[in-house]
């Protein structure tokens, strides 16, 4: 179901103040299954398909986007859910690989056009991920810094032509923290060794306590943001 604008924006209103585990709940009974939920494996996405199979019905669409060079604790994350949680996780991957990337653009483009391999490796794939849906819901939250300050509970995404829910959207880390380790959700290791935000290998590195928690994605670049959510 395509929403109008207007009622996007009085559900925005709506859902401001509902705990997310309502917001998931209230998401899925509207678009029923014309909605995804996109997963890097971070916290947030953990906890979204936690609370998403907490609510579904039957099985939860998940996809995630496959870089090719995400971390290899995150693999085996990915392969933990989909053998443990009742989800159908469709893995979306560039239409080049990275030997094939090599060839066509040099090698590592990561360190010299990070906008570029983003482009081709996530921005791209997620055009294709969202091909046919009403709605995606991502773990985007305010806290996570500047560029998210302006996140809605449900948002119009004119970019893809759908709507975008952010459950999370005014959770702290803390509580993000505590419904993880209440409900017992699985998670990356690597949270634990300095990496809040986990992207890919080449452009993820562990930030110190009192460092933006943003910081440690494409360290050196003045880039803080994939464009997966510009
Ligand atoms: S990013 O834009 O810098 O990569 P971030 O890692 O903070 O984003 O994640 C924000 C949200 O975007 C995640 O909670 C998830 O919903 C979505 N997302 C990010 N990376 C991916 C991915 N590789 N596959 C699917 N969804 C992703």
């Amino acid at each position: 179901m395509i929403l109008e604008s207007d009622r996007i924006a009085e559900l925005a209103v709506l859902w401001e103040d509902l705990p997310p585990q309502e917001i998931v709940e209230a998401a899925l009974d509207l678009f029923q299954d014309r909605i995804t939920v996109a997963s890097s494996f971070g916290l947030e996405d953990v906890a979204l398909i936690h609370m998403a199979c907490r609510a579904a019905k039957g099985t939860v669409d998940v996809f995630c986007l496959d870089t090719e060079v995400l971390f290899p604790e995150t693999y085996t994350l990915m392969q933990r859910f989909s053998e443990t949680y009742p989800i159908r996780l469709r893995r979306i991957v560039p239409q080049l690989t990275i030997a094939q990337q090599g060839e066509r653009y040099g090698e590592r483009l990561w360190a010299r056009e990070p906008d570029l391999c983003c482009k081709l490796r996530k921005v791209e794939p997620l055009e294709r991920a969202l091909h046919g849906y009403d709605a995606w819901v991502t773990g985007l939250r305010r806290a996570q810094g500047p560029t998210r300050q302006g996140a809605k509970a449900i948002d119009h995404d004119g970019r893809h032509g759908l709507c975008k829910v952010n459950p999370l959207v005014r959770w702290s880390d803390e509580e993000l923290w505590a419904y993880v380790r209440s409900e017992e959700v699985p998670y990356n290791p690597l949270h634990e060794q300095g990496y809040p935000s986990i992207g890919c290998v080449h452009c993820t590195r562990a930030v110190a306590p009192s460092e933006d928690p943003r910081a440690g994605r494409w360290a050196g670049f003045a880039k803080t943001e994939c464009g997966l959510h510009l």
